[in-house]
């Protein structure tokens, strides 16, 4: 494989001095780009270019062509893990995905199993091959699952719930069915991510979108132990790696929205970085966390929608605190928003936020 010419994003989850701090954006492609917007039109549907690895390739590579992002992630979606498993994924517009079959009992959670990676899920480890191979080393490109906590919450509501009424009531009332449910689901993200890996992926992110409605007790008990399994278990790339089967090691980034309360736990999950959202200041997370990972975020989406000059003073304060609870020091530092961009996002404001980011950062 090409040897890289940008690897600023790798070098900061390591916590290596980098020139400029690196920035990617979560849900940098999508509708917010026209170019997107004509694609899926010509595609016909948002499974239609997750499934096909050439759109979804051209799709990964747009925000790329516009922005001096440092890395590039994979188009394709959390819920390909379900509609693997056979709970049909599918997509209402205006209301997001629904699942035509969900689980709410534990003949349901018996039911499911771990999908074959190179045959069910075999569209995104192409798309993962094909990325590489257009790539060509200019950044490198993230794979990404999502938590089983996560992906339960889907599965068991039926879509994207509100209260999460449904999944909160079999935590109260069948907690082992949760539990077989969440087991399952995390044999497959390791699964997921390792095949991912094996097909090229150069860094992995988990996204715990849902972890942040649970109580602390409920978090500790249905999502944390979760990850930390998941660090635990794909960090035997080591083993593959000492084998040859590995060039290096693959760094695991948990992001998780509404969990700083538990930083201190992520940190020391054995993954390489930790994702914030903007409800905590970068600073108080950098203290908290002592260098143990790398940080990424924090910047509230909603940023976007402030004028270039606005957008600026926010990119230069988050930077700062990072700095100011890292020590002086802007190592260790992935920039990015607290979570995903929006459909009504104007592209020429993500151009101001990323040359803010290397301009202000510089070494
Ligand atoms: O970050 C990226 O650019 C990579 C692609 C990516 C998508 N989804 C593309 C997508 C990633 C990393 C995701 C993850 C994802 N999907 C999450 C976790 C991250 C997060 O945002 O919290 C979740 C919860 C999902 C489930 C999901 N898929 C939702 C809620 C939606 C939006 C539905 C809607 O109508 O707004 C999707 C669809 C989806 N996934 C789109 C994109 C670009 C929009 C699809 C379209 O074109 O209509």
């Amino acid at each position: 494989m090409t040897a890289l010419k940008n690897d600023r994003f790798l070098r900061a989850l390591r916590r290596e001095p980098v020139d400029r701090t690196p920035v990617w954006l979560m849900r940098q492609a999508g509708r917010y780009l026209p170019e997107y917007r004509a694609t899926r039109k010509e595609a016909g549907s948002f499974l239609g270019m997750a499934k096909n690895p050439d759109v979804a390739c051209e799709v990964t590579l747009q925000p790329l062509r516009r922005f001096d992002l440092d890395a590039a992630i994979l188009f394709s979606d959390i819920l390909t893990i379900p509609d693997a498993m056979g709970l049909g994924l599918y997509f209402v517009e205006g209301e997001g995905p629904k699942f035509e079959r969900t689980v709410r009992s534990a003949a349901d959670a018996a039911k499911l199993g771990v999908p074959d990676m190179e045959t069910e899920l075999r569209y995104v480890m192409d798309a993962v091959r094909v990325i590489r191979r257009e790539l060509d080393g200019k950044v490198p490109l993230i794979g990404f699952s999502g938590s089983p906590w996560t992906l339960a919450c889907y599965m068991v509501e039926g879509g994207g719930g509100k209260d999460f009424a449904r999944i909160k009531a079999m935590a109260l009332n069948d907690p082992e069915t949760l539990h077989q449910l969440l087991s399952v689901n995390t044999d497959a993200v390791i699964a997921y991510l390792a095949a991912q890996r094996a097909a090229g992926a150069q860094a992995l992110q988990v996204f715990d979108t849902w972890g942040g409605v649970l109580s602390p007790a409920m978090y500790r008990e249905f999502s944390l132990p979760y990850l930390q399994r998941i660090a635990r278990e794909l960090d035997r790339g080591a083993l593959r790696q000492a084998q040859g089967e590995l060039d290096e090691h693959v760094p695991l980034i948990l992001f998780g929205k509404g969990t700083a309360a538990y930083l201190e736990d992520l940190a020391a999950s054995g993954a390489d970085g930790v994702g914030v959202d903007w409800l905590v200041e970068l600073g108080e997370a950098a203290r908290r966390t002592q260098g143990k990972v790398a940080l990424q975020g924090n910047l509230d989406p909603a940023t976007l929608y402030g004028s270039p000059d606005a957008i600026r003073r926010e990119v230069r304060r988050a930077l700062d605190s990072y700095r100011d609870g890292n020590g002086g020091s802007r190592d260790g530092h992935v920039f990015n928003l607290g979570h995903g961009m929006s459909p009504d996002m104007n592209p020429d404001h993500v151009a101001v936020l990323v040359d803010e980011v290397h301009a202000y950062s510089a070494r």
